[in-house]
């Protein structure tokens, strides 16, 4: 392939500049990070099951009409996405206590909460991506109240989907994070999607067993990182989409 412009590099991704104007492409590293970048290492075939997992969930968010910005895969690390301009947030939907939460208001994991909580980080690596209010958010000018109403729509309805997803193949959605952008038609501004839905933004824990089957498998040393994606994968029927033969021999 003719050599493309990198746009930008993060800890798990890259954007290369895409085919068309208001386009990029999204490549899926295998690359793993937690606790902002003090714990790295490399799992083969991480990228290709959230670049599958990931357009799983985007379009079927679009199916739904929650705007997002995924167009379509384009190879087993690669995917084509709308440009948009990414608000420098972490948009976080909480339904059960775990994480960050738990340690902040000593709750045990697992706990339910009264109703889906909402909350927001300054994404920041230098700062270690700290939790922000609304206020910060509208003092600071990263969006205005219209806007946050809208993100915290989309939030609640990306939650309710990926909630119903995975209860549907015995999955509990504990949490998870989004990120989102503004595109505009015109004058007329909209905030989408962006980024990747996938284990390494979400916490999954099987609704009989309670086993991790996402990134705290990793930051917890519970085990492999690429069984549990696989799992999660093989549940939703994406590996078969997949040709699972090609993504089984990625991934062992
Ligand atoms: P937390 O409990 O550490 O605040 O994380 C809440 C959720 O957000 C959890 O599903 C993991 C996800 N998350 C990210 O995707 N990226 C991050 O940088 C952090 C801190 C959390």
């Amino acid at each position: 392939m003719a050599r493309r412009k990198k746009i930008y590099e993060g800890k798990a991704k890259i954007l290369y500049e895409g085919p068309e104007p208001g386009t990029f492409i999204q490549y899926f590293k295998d690359d793993a990070t937690a606790f902002n970048a003090q714990k790295k290492a490399t799992f083969e075939g991480k990228g290709v099951l959230n670049n599958r997992l990931s357009e799983f969930f985007m379009q079927g968010l679009t199916n739904i009409g929650v705007p997002n910005h995924f167009i379509r895969r384009l190879n087993m690390r690669e995917q084509l996405i709308r440009q948009v301009e990414i608000i420098p947030l972490e948009v976080i939907v909480r339904n059960f206590a775990a994480g960050s939460i738990s340690k902040r208001l000593g709750m045990e994991e697992g706990t339910p909460l009264p109703r889906p909580i909402v909350e927001y980080s300054y994404k920041n690596d230098a700062l270690g991506d700290p939790m922000v209010s609304e206020e910060y958010i509208v003092a600071f000018g990263w969006a205005n109240q219209q806007d946050l109403d809208d993100i915290v729509s989309l939030a609640l309805r990306v939650n309710d989907f990926l909630s119903g997803v995975f209860y549907g193949v015995g999955i509990k959605l504990v949490d998870f994070k989004i990120e989102v952008g503004r595109i505009w038609d015109g004058d007329f501004m909209r905030i989408i999607v962006a980024d990747e839905i996938s284990p390494d933004s979400c916490r999954l824990w099987d609704i009989k067993t309670g086993q991790k089957l996402d990134k705290d498998v990793f930051r917890r040393d519970l085990g492999s990182l690429t069984d549990a994606y696989t799992e999660v994968a093989r549940r939703l029927g994406v590996l078969q989409a997949a040709g699972s033969a090609t993504v089984t021999r990625l991934v062992h």
